[in-house]
C-alpha cells in the first residue's frame, strides 16, 4: 500500500518534470530556431578533363559557398565518371550512401539516366541534370528531376551569323576566289544534343545569309582538343591549303584545329578562319589574340549560378514557385556572340 503511494508520487513528479522540459524546449508555444541544416551535394561529371565543365564546376563551388545561408554547412563532392555510364551509376549509389541530399548529374549517356533516377527516387534525393540533357520523357518520370543547360539551336545560329558576318566583311576568306567558302566542321560526341544541332544550324544560317558554301568534310573529335588536332592534320594532308573556314562545335576543337596548322608550319596567309563555341578561358584568349575569329558564349557563369541556387533551395526544402523553372523543371541560359570587338566584356 505504502509502496504504491510512493510510486504514484514518483510518477506525478516525473510528469511535472517532463512537462517543464517540453515547455522549455518549445518556449511555451514560441517557434525556436531550427537546428543548422547541412547541404551535402554530390556531383558527377562525364569527364573531369572537359574544359568547359571544369570551368563551370569551379564557378558552381564558389557560388555554393557564397549563397549558402549563415548557420548552414555545406559539402560538395565531385566524382568523375571517366566516360563510362556504369561508373557514373556506381558513383551515384556511393554518394547516396554517403548521405548526399542533392545530386547534380552530367550524364555520360544522356539517353541512359534510368538507373540514376531509380536510385535517387528510392532515396528521395532530387536530381539536377546539367549540360547533357535527358529526353523529356525521362525527366517526367519523377517530379524532383530538373535540367539546367542552354538551347543548342541558338548557339548554332549565332555561330553561323558570326561566320556569315565575317565572310561579308573580309573578302579574303575566299582565298581561291571561286565565290564559295570551302569549309570543314568539327563535331562533338555523337548523340550529344549540342553536336548535330550546332552543326546544322550554323551551316543553314550561313546559307540563309547568302554565303555559298562548299563542304570539304565533317570530322568527329568528341569535344576534344587533341582529337581535333589529329583530325585536322589529316585534312590538311588531304586538302592542302584549300580549307578556308573551320566551324567547330566547341572552342577546344577549334583550338585543336589551330594547333594542327601551327604544327605543320603553314604560312599565315594559308590559314582558314576558325569559329568556336563556349568562351572558355583559352577560347577567349584565342579571340583576343586573333587566332580565332569568334566564338559563342555558353553561359557557364549563369548555369553555375542557377545550379547553385537551385541546389540550395532543394536541400533546404524551400519553395521553387518564383524560381523561373520552365514546366517546373527546366532552366535554359542564353548564348551570346563574341568577337574581338566585345571579347573584353567576357574576359573579366
Ligand atoms: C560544351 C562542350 C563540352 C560539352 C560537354 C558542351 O555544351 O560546349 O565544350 O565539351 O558540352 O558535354
Ligand atoms: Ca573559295
Amino acid at each position: 500500500m505504502n509502496n504504491q503511494k510512493i510510486n504514484v508520487k514518483k510518477l506525478i513528479w516525473q510528469l511535472v518534470l517532463l512537462t517543464l522540459l517540453i515547455a522549455s524546449v518549445f518556449g511555451c508555444g514560441q517557434t525556436v530556431a531550427e537546428a543548422p541544416k547541412n547541404i551535402n551535394v554530390g556531383v558527377v561529371v562525364y569527364d573531369q578533363n572537359d574544359t568547359f565543365l571544369s570551368e563551370m564546376l569551379a564557378k558552381f563551388k564558389d557560388d555554393l559557398k557564397a549563397k549558402t545561408p549563415e548557420g548552414v554547412t555545406f559539402t560538395c563532392t565531385v566524382r568523375d565518371a571517366a566516360n563510362a555510364q556504369q561508373t557514373e551509376d556506381n558513383a551515384v549509389s556511393e554518394l547516396l550512401d554517403g548521405g548526399c541530399n542533392v545530386l547534380c548529374i552530367n550524364l555520360v549517356d544522356r539517353t541512359a539516366p534510368s538507373d540514376i533516377i531509380q536510385l535517387a527516387k528510392e532515396a528521395n534525393v532530387p536530381v539536377i541534370f546539367f549540360n547533357r540533357e535527358p529526353v523529356e520523357e525521362d525527366l517526367m518520370r519523377w517530379d524532383r528531376l530538373y535540367y539546367i543547360g542552354a538551347d543548342a539551336k541558338q548557339s548554332g545560329v549565332y555561330q553561323g551569323e558570326l561566320a556569315a558576318e565575317f565572310c561579308a566583311a573580309h573578302e579574303g576568306v575566299d582565298r581561291n576566289r571561286d565565290g564559295k567558302i570551302q569549309y570543314v566542321v568539327l563535331e562533338g560526341q555523337p548523340g550529344h544534343q549540342d553536336a548535330i544541332l550546332r552543326t546544322d544550324n550554323a551551316v543553314n544560317t550561313m546559307l540563309d545569309q547568302g554565303v555559298s558554301l562548299d563542304k570539304l568534310g565533317y570530322r568527329i573529335a568528341n569535344w576534344n582538343r587533341a582529337q581535333a588536332t589529329n583530325q585536322v592534320s589529316q585534312l590538311i594532308d588531304q586538302f592542302g591549303s584549300a580549307i578556308e573556314l573551320i566551324l567547330a562545335n566547341n572552342d577546344e576543337m577549334a583550338l585543336g584545329a589551330i594547333a594542327a596548322y601551327d604544327q605543320k608550319n603553314i604560312t599565315a596567309t594559308d590559314y582558314p578562319v576558325f569559329f568556336g563555341i563556349d568562351g572558355t578561358t583559352p577560347g577567349l584568349e584565342a579571340v583576343v589574340n586573333g587566332s580565332m575569329a569568334g566564338t559563342v558564349y555558353n553561359d557557364q557563369k549563369g548555369q553555375a549560378d542557377a545550379m547553385a541556387a537551385l541546389t540550395i533551395r532543394l536541400a533546404l526544402g524551400q519553395d521553387l514557385s518564383d524560381f523561373g523553372l520552365i514546366n517546373g523543371k527546366y532552366i535554359y541560359k542564353d548564348y551570346y556572340k563574341i568577337t574581338r570587338q566585345n571579347v573584353k566584356n567576357f574576359t573579366s
